[in-house]
């Protein structure tokens, strides 16, 4: 399945098939020097079968986790470039998760202004939400994604089977990023989703789905001026309970909880009754005060209010500039429910 991006100066196309990362080189000239960046949580097979393709080939490993996703060992990818004496012609892989495509697209994205840039996302969230659309950052001083660009990949290879060696914990987090574009644009995805009894075997028909949805939005708004906003659905509170919880839940499991504190009527039940399926956390522990004291103090909130993605009804959104009082309400009623 092929899936092609069109933003203008832009276009770019998505792979999508099982098996594909053995066949890169196909896509990519042979007279390319590669820089295949991986991390050492990622099984190393998957780098391994990429460089193995290539006659100039090297393979870098970063740490892993978003605590690593920061300026040192984004110089340290940079570094590596040079030593290897990388031009403008040259070209770097990214094999693993957001934390890599992330970190060392914006390698890409800065070295010489830009060299080209392959992405192989192999968690479920890179594979549905964050090797589209073009963000690439680093966190700075532990904020996230503060030095960053928008620099989009020449294609994205995305083989479900790199999934077969993820943990459950980490399938069902980047589900639910697929579960949050259902339920905000496609009821069809969702209600797919709700009555698929082997969620695995069927996973290459929601990512691609998940994708065409993304797509969309992503073209829709390139650089995140508005309708884009729409992917933050659950984010707002998620993203307190994640901060909260410092390290105890998971992004997706906190963006699953949060999604039921933005979500209501027939909607909030039926996003509740997945996620419960599914073993997602559905309640956090943290009072409203706790959450309100993130939620003001996110760089998100502006003269006192903070865009909100509501879903009333599965399957369509609306953004609403929110006054933290009524953010605030939201919050306690969902707390004595
Ligand atoms: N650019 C965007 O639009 C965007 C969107 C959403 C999230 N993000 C970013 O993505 C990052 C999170 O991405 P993530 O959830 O993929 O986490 P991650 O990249 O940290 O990967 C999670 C863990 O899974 C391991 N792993 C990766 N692939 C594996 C595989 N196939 N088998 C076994 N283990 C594997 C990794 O080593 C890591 O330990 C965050 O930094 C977040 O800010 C970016």
């Amino acid at each position: 399945m092929v899936i092609r991006i069109n933003i203008p100066g832009n276009e770019y196309e998505i792979l999508i098939a099982r098996g594909v990362i053995q066949d890169v080189k196909s896509y990519i000239p042979d007279e390319k020097k590669i820089l295949v960046v991986t991390d050492d949580g990622v099984p190393s097979i998957y780098a391994d079968a990429v460089v193995s393709q290539f006659s100039h080939a090297y393979k870098f490993v970063i740490k892993q986790g978003d605590a690593n996703k920061n300026l040192r060992q984004y110089e340290d990818v940079l570094n590596a470039l040079s030593q290897h004496a990388f031009t403008r012609s040259d070209a770097l892989i990214t094999v693993g998760g957001g934390m890599v495509g992330d970190l060392a697209g914006f390698a890409a994205a800065t070295y010489m202004r830009g060299i080209d840039f392959y992405n192989i996302p192999t968690t479920l969230l890179s594979q549905v939400d964050s090797s589209i659309g073009g963000k690439v950052a680093v966190n700075l001083s532990g904020i996230k994604n503060t030095v960053g660009a928008f620099y989009h990949p020449k294609r994205v290879f995305i083989d479900p089977d790199t999934l077969n060696t993820l943990d459950q914990r980490l399938f069902n987090e980047g589900l639910v990023e697929a579960i949050k574009m259902a339920a905000t644009n496609d009821a069809r995805l969702f209600e797919y989703i709700e009555h698929c009894r082997d969620i695995k075997s069927n996973i290459e028909d929601i990512i691609v789905r998940a994708l065409l949805i993304k797509k969309k939005v992503v073209e829709s708004d390139p650089k995140e001026k508005g309708p884009r906003m729409v992917l933050n659905f659950g984010h707002t509170v998620g993203h307190a309970i994640e901060t909260l919880g410092k390290g105890k839940y998971y992004h997706g499991e906190a963006v699953a909880m949060g999604m039921l504190y933005t979500s209501d009527n027939e909607a909030k039940t039926r996003i509740e009754n997945l996620l419960c399926r599914l073993g997602l956390p559905l309640k956090d522990e943290f009072s409203t005060p706790e959450l309100m004291g993130v939620i003001a103090h996110d760089k998100k909130a502006k003269s006192g209010g903070v865009t909100l993605c509501l879903v009333d009804q599965i399957g369509s959104s609306k953004l609403v500039s929110t006054p933290l009082e009524e953010i605030e309400q939201r919050i306690a009623r969902r707390k004595k429910a």
